[in-house]
């Protein structure tokens, strides 16, 4: 018998004010047509003012922590994948873990924002692999409302994000037949941070000449809001997301045709479009929510875990296959029988 992990509970949870593309029309100099054409989103959730990411991710964690048949008690950690945490220090995992009410347990922020979710997928893989813990709490959440330039000059960007957050609970697993039990079977990861300006946010920050991380300028400037090189996270996006996807199943010894879901990062429609073109996957392996959702980056994930079990298209004993592509850059794909 082999140590392994398996996913045993999943979680989500969205605000319930819907944004639609009309409404941005109102405020951002856009359309429904354009935000539709390029980017496959209709609708995203935004939060109430008094929202923060930890509340977000309580919930969904909840959910995921119920769905798995443990009592609270029984986690030995907590990771924590998000862009925008609720402040800059402490973590935002040391924020949730009181709000759980599980005192003492590890509580770890990661920051690899599109790609956080399979990253921290992969930490909470080895630290039970490794025989340390049994039981890892991975939550995957955002709050880019708060943070997104509103206003016309912020449209191309702003279109794009939604607020949401997403959980898991990974378990040991005691796996005696790996052609048939649940595991979470390899997970590739990678980072390239040549190109880490092609999507980021300046300030606040230490790499600044001068004294303080943060000034008027700087918010005069807009360095505060996210800026994106659109064309090259498109085309890098597609490339890496096809590559590392193809790794990972030949490493775990399966080929694209013997996976019976895919679930991709929701950045934009074209782009999972395009990978699917690239390696030859029918459509209705794919589960994509960005239609709904807008991008939640490190909740995407979990998030369309939750609705494809919803939907009835992720069922026990299934042969997953997950990517993402973000900011970084970074990439990673995951593959597990779930
Ligand atoms: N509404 C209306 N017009 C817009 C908007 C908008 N929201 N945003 C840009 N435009 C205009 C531009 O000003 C430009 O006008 P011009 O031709 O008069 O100069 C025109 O639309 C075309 O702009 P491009 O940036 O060339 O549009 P493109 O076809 O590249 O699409 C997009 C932009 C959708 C962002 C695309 O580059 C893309 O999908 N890139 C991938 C990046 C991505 O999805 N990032 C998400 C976060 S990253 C991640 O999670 C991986």
């Amino acid at each position: 018998m082999n140590i392994y992990s398996k996913i045993t509970g999943v979680g989500a949870y969205v605000p319930p004010l819907t944004v639609q593309n009309a409404d941005l029309e109102k405020i951002l100099d856009t359309t429904n047509e354009w935000i539709v054409q390029r980017t496959g989103i209709e609708r995203r959730h935004w939060v109430a003012a008094e929202v923060s990411t930890s509340d977000l991710a309580f919930h969904a964690a909840q959910e995921a922590i119920t769905n798995s048949g443990i009592n609270k008690s029984e986690l030995d950690m907590i990771i924590f994948a998000t862009l925008s945490p609720d402040h800059d220090f402490p973590g935002t995992g040391c924020f949730l873990q009181a709000k759980l009410d599980v005192p003492g347990i590890p509580a770890i922020d990661i920051r690899q924002q599109c790609t956080g979710f399979i990253y921290g997928l992969s930490m909470a893989d080895n630290f039970i692999r490794s025989g340390q813990y049994k039981n890892v709490l991975v939550v995957g959440a955002e709050i880019h409302s708060k943070g997104l330039n509103k206003t016309p000059s912020g449209r191309d960007v702003s279109v794009l994000f939604g607020d949401g957050a997403g959980a898991v609970v990974v378990s040991r697993a005691d796996v005696k037949d790996a052609k048939k039990d649940s595991f979470i079977i390899r997970n590739d990861l990678h980072a390239d941070g040549s190109f880490a300006k092609e999507l980021w946010i300046a300030a606040p920050g230490n790499a600044f000449t001068g004294t303080e991380r943060l000034t008027k300028e700087m918010l005069d400037e807009g360095l505060h809001y996210p800026k994106m090189n659109g064309k090259a996270v498109f085309t890098h996006a597609v490339k890496r997301m096809a590559e590392t996807l193809s790794h990972t199943l030949s490493e775990s010894g399966f080929t694209f045709q013997d996976v019976d879901l895919f679930l991709f990062h929701q950045a934009n429609l074209r782009i999972n479009d395009k990978v699917a073109e690239i390696a030859g996957i029918p459509q209705d392996k794919i589960f994509n929510t960005i239609q709904e959702y807008g991008n939640t980056t490190a909740a995407t994930l979990p998030l369309g875990m939750r609705d494809a079990i919803k939907a009835g298209k992720l069922k026990p004993g299934m042969v997953v296959a997950m990517a993402a592509f973000g900011s970084g850059f970074t990439w990673a794909s995951s593959v597990l029988r779930f």
